[in-house]
Order: structure tokens, then C-alpha cells, then sequence
């Protein structure tokens, strides 16, 4: 797909529902007896996914004239693989949901989630009592997960990479242990499984310790909810980015879930210079921007947990004045595909210059959108990464995407989006 530079950027951008706080309504909802409702959930395929495997361990799934309903509460193994194609969210809270459904499941993913790690889940999730089994020998996808059908053991747990996936894991199994779990993180990670197994009735406490927090979970059984689902910060970033280096734009962003550990990214563009007007809602905000020069800064991963915005932040470090140093990166490498990398190459692409050190990367942006590169993006990269390069294509001279259907895992409407706001 080709994506010619727009000779402006205008309009209201409406993201999809919220990607993680989508799997976890799902998720909570097919555990609640009684019926839950769902609005505003996530179209992207990752969520789809998890709705379909959640049937097949026995949810029962509706429409409804606003969203869907689910009747939950009474799981039991599928005969059927677990298949959670290209979504470590999915198969990473699953793993832990799963400790709550005795008996034997089988999980696999696509050739990207075969290849991310599972010891953060299955090591945790070994101590509480489930039995993890694959073919490798690094615990990798497809696996067996064997679940006993007496309670699980509580666990203290500190962990040992910063993970809201693992995090909702342990979560999730600690519904069925034996006692109280307790598990700390070092840097604070989004806390949706928090908040919503609160709103669900458990007795959950979290307490803020240093960079990161405490969380103390009592087992017990979620009751049904009506959920309402705002919009996805994390898609909100690209175009965020693309309204302030876009020479001519003018964008409002609506109705997106602020969460502070989602929403550092703002902070970051700020730190760059950048005006950013933000419209503060109940657990939502709508912001706009404008054209506007960029300064380089400092972005470290506490800045943005879990790193999920890095890929549009390299496209405005690109587009920068000076050297933006990106430090402590090294979870890029783990995720859809390795970000690492292709953060480098999309900056070099555009014609930014960088240098790499252990985890640490540095961006020297070329001052301007209007000094970007045409490019084009290889098959390789993920959905972020080709959501970040449209925002450079369209600011600067245009961009080649290799495989633009990956949007469909997080975003199917993205490029229809973007075609009304350059019209
Ligand atoms: C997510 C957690 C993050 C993030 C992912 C969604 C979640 O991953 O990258 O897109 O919904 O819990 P980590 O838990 O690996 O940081």
C-alpha cells in the first residue's frame, strides 16, 4: 500500500475501544455467573480472538443493540486448541484465567506468538499449582496447561520484568487459591485488572510503593458487570504524533481512557514542547493539537510502561531537533515483532540518524517532517510499527507499507481513518 504525504490533516479521530481493558471485560464477564454486558469493545482481531476462545471453554456470547452480552460463570476445558493467533495479551491472561478451569487445555498462537516468552507466566503460575508442558526447551508456544481441580496455592510474587500481562495472570489465578496473593511490581503498570475485578465485587488493595506498587488480591468468584469500554489511548499516540509534526494539521482526539500509567506519552510530548490541550471527562479525556516544532528529550520505559507507544514517539523524535535518547528499551524486542530493531530502522528510514548501546537507542531527529525520507516499510513489522510509519509517510514524503493488513489485529479501520482526515 502506498501512502502519499497529505497536503493537510483535519478532523475528530474516535479510536477503537480500549484493547486491554476489552480482553479483560471479556474475560471477567465469561467468569461472572449471571449475564454482564459490554459496550464500545474493541473490533481489532486480537479481542475478537479472545471472545472465541471464551466460548469455547463455555461463555455464551450475544449481540445486543449496543454491544453483547455474556453469560459466564460455569467454564470447563475445550477439546479444541486454544488459539490465540498473534496476541500475547490474550494467551498471557488467559494462562492465568485458565488456573480457575480444572482439567487440560492446549494453547497456540501464530509464528509471532510462538515466539514470545511464557516463562513470566508459566514460572508464577508453576508455584500457584498449574502444570505447564511444550516441545521446546524454553517454555514456548503451542503448550499444554494442566490445571488441578483443587485450589491453587497463594503466592507472594515480586515480579521480575514489569508486565500488566503477567500482573492480570496472577491476578486472575489468585481468584482460586488458598489465601490472600500479594504482587509487587517495580515500575507501575496499567492497573485495568485491578480496577475492574474491584468494580466486579473482589477484595483487591493496592498501595503505591517507590516507582511501583503492591497488590493484594483475596480469592472469591467476579460478579456480572455492565461494562463500558472508552477509547484506546495507545491509538490515540499515532495520532497524536501525526497532528503535531504534520505541517498543516488540525486533530481532536475524543473520549480516550485515561489511566496515568497510559497516558505518559502525552507527558513525553510535552517534555518536547509540544501544546497538547487536553478536555478532562470521568475515566476519559479528548485532547487536540496542532503543527508544532519538536525539541528533543530523554524516554525512559517508566516514562510509558509496557512501551507500547515507542514506535510513534520514534516518529517524532525523527522529526525532532536534536538527539532524543530512548533508555531501557529492551522489552521492545519481545513484542508482536521486534521493536527494537525496527524502532531503528523506521528512524533511519525517515532519515533520522541513530545509535544503539545494550538497550538504549538514540534518535537524532532531522528537525523537520518536511526532511523525511520516502521510504517503505518491510512485511516484518507488526501493527504499531506500520500505524508509526503511516504517520511518517503522510508527514513527510510518503511511505511504502509491506504488509498494511496487520492494522487488523488492534485497528481494522485505521487506514479508512486516516483517508477521512487527509480528504
Ligand atoms: C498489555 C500489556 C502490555 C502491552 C500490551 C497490552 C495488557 O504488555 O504491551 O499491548 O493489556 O496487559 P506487557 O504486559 O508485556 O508489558
Amino acid at each position: 500500500m502506498r501512502i502519499e504525504a497529505s497536503s493537510h490533516v483535519s478532523g475528530i479521530v474516535h479510536t477503537p475501544g480500549d484493547k486491554s481493558i476489552s480482553h479483560r471485560a471479556l474475560m471477567i464477564s465469561a467468569l461472572a455467573p449471571g449475564l454482564s454486558t459490554i459496550r464500545g469493545l474493541s473490533d481489532g482481531e486480537d479481542v475478537a480472538g479472545t471472545r472465541v476462545i471464551l466460548e469455547k471453554l463455555g461463555a455464551v456470547v450475544r449481540h445486543t443493540h449496543d454491544g453483547l452480552s455474556i453469560s459466564g460463570g460455569d467454564l470447563h476445558p475445550s477439546r479444541e486448541t486454544l488459539e490465540c493467533g498473534n496476541s500475547g495479551t490474550t494467551v498471557r491472561l488467559l494462562c492465568g484465567l485458565l488456573g480457575l478451569v480444572p482439567g487440560e487445555h492446549h494453547l497456540d498462537g501464530d509464528e509471532s506468538l510462538r515466539q514470545r516468552p511464557m516463562e513470566r507466566v508459566s514460572v508464577p503460575l508453576g508455584h500457584m499449582g498449574l502444570a505447564f508442558s511444550c516441545d521446546e526447551a524454553v517454555m514456548r508456544l503451542p503448550l499444554v496447561v494442566a490445571t488441578p481441580t483443587h485450589h491453587l496455592r497463594a503466592l507472594r510474587y515480586t515480579l521480575p520484568v514489569p508486565s500488566a500481562q503477567v500482573k492480570s495472570a496472577l491476578l486472575f489465578a489468585a481468584l482460586r487459591a488458598d489465601g490472600n496473593s500479594v504482587i509487587e511490581e517495580s515500575i507501575r503498570t496499567r492497573s485495568n485488572t485491578e480496577d475492574m475485578l474491584r468494580q466486579a465485587g473482589i477484595s483487591l488493595e493496592s498501595e503505591d510503593k517507590g516507582e511501583g506498587r503492591v497488590v493484594s488480591i483475596s480469592p472469591g468468584v467476579p460478579k456480572a458487570v455492565n461494562w463500558s469500554i472508552p477509547g484506546d489511548p495507545s491509538q490515540a499516540a499515532f495520532f497524536v504524533v501525526l497532528g503535531l509534526i504534520h505541517p498543516t494539521a488540525q486533530l481532536r482526539i475524543n473520549q480516550i481512557y485515561n489511566g496515568p500509567e497510559r497516558i505518559g506519552f502525552i507527558d513525553v510530548l510535552r517534555r518536547m514542547g509540544a501544546e497538547i490541550t487536553t478536555f478532562e471527562g470521568s475515566g476519559v479525556m479528548d485532547l487536540e493539537v496542532s503543527s508544532q516544532e519538536l525539541v528533543a528529550t530523554r524516554i525512559s520505559s517508566s516514562d510509558i510502561p509496557s512501551v507500547d507507544e515507542v514506535p510513534a514517539l520514534v516518529v517524532a523524535a525523527s522529526a525532532a531537533t536534536g538527539t532524543t535518547i530512548f533508555t531501557d528499551m529492551e522489552e521492545l524486542r519481545f513484542k508482536e515483532s521486534d521493536r527494537f530493531s525496527g524502532s531503528i530502522a523506521l528512524a533511519r528510514s525517515l532519515g533520522a540518524s541513530v545509535t544503539s548501546d545494550a538497550n538504549d537507542f538514540a534518535v537524532t531527529g532531522v528537525g523537520s517532517a518536511r526532511n523525511f525520507n520516502s521510504f517503505s516499510l518491510p512485511p516484518s513489522l507488526d501493527h504499531r510499527m506500520v500505524m508509526a510509519a503511516t504517520v511518517g509517510g503522510l508527514a513527510g514524503r510518503g511511505v511504502t507499507i509491506e504488509s498494511p493488513d496487520t492494522v487488523a489485529t488492534s485497528f481494522p479501520t485505521f487506514f479508512e481513518l486516516v483517508r477521512t482526515l487527509t480528504s
